[in-house]
C-alpha cells in the first residue's frame, strides 16, 4: 500500500510543536533557545505512552531537565533586559517566577499522587512557552532591535550610546 503524507515522526505526532518562522523574535540567540525549549516538549510527548508507571518514571528525569533549562534561558533574557535597561524587566521576571513556581507546584503535586498524563503536562508547557513567546518575548525582543545597530556583518550590535540613560 501506498502511504500518503509525511510519515509521523511519533505516535503523538499531532502533539508536536514544529518550529515556525512566525516564531522567530530576530534575535539567533533567544530563538536557539526557545527551540531546545519546543524540543524538550516534543520529548515529552514522545513518552507519553498511556502508561502511568513508564510516564511517571519519564516525568522524574524531564522535570529536572525541563527546569534547568527553563531557568538558564530565563536568566539570558533577563540579563539582556537588564544590560538594556529594558523598562519592563520587572512585570517580565515576575511572569518568568510565576512559571517556574507553576512548574514545580505541578511537580510536587505528581510525586504526591495527583494524576496528571504527560499530555496535558506536555500542552501545559507548550502553550505557555508558545504565549510568552508571542507576547512578553516578541515585546522586549522588538525593543531590543530598536536600540541595537547592525553591523556590516549582518549581526546586531549594542553598544554603551545605544542604552537609554
Ligand atoms: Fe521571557
Ligand atoms: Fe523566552
Amino acid at each position: 500500500m501506498i502511504s500518503k503524507g509525511p510519515v509521523p515522526i511519533s505516535k503523538n505526532d499531532k502533539d508536536q510543536v514544529k518550529w515556525s518562522e512566525s516564531y522567530s523574535l530576530g534575535i539567533k540567540l533567544i530563538d536557539d533557545q526557545h527551540k531546545e525549549l519546543l524540543n524538550i516538549v516534543n520529548d515529552i510527548f514522545n513518552h507519553a505512552s498511556g502508561n502511568d508507571r513508564e510516564e511517571h518514571e519519564y516525568f522524574k528525569t524531564v522535570i529536572k531537565q525541563a527546569v534547568d533549562y527553563v531557568k538558564y534561558h530565563f536568566a539570558t533574557e533577563e540579563k539582556i533586559m537588564i544590560s538594556t535597561k529594558y523598562r519592563e524587566y520587572d512585570i517580565h521576571k515576575k511572569s518568568h517566577e510565576e512559571f517556574i513556581l507553576k512548574v514545580l507546584q505541578t511537580a510536587k503535586d505528581y510525586q504526591a499522587g495527583k494524576r496528571l498524563t504527560l499530555t496535558s503536562f506536555g500542552y501545559f508547557l507548550k502553550d505557555w512557552v508558545l504565549s510568552h513567546i508571542a507576547v512578553m518575548d516578541k515585546k522586549y525582543c522588538d525593543y531590543f532591535r530598536g536600540i541595537a545597530t547592525k553591523k556590516a556583518d549582518g549581526k546586531l550590535h549594542l553598544s554603551l550610546a545605544d542604552i537609554p540613560t
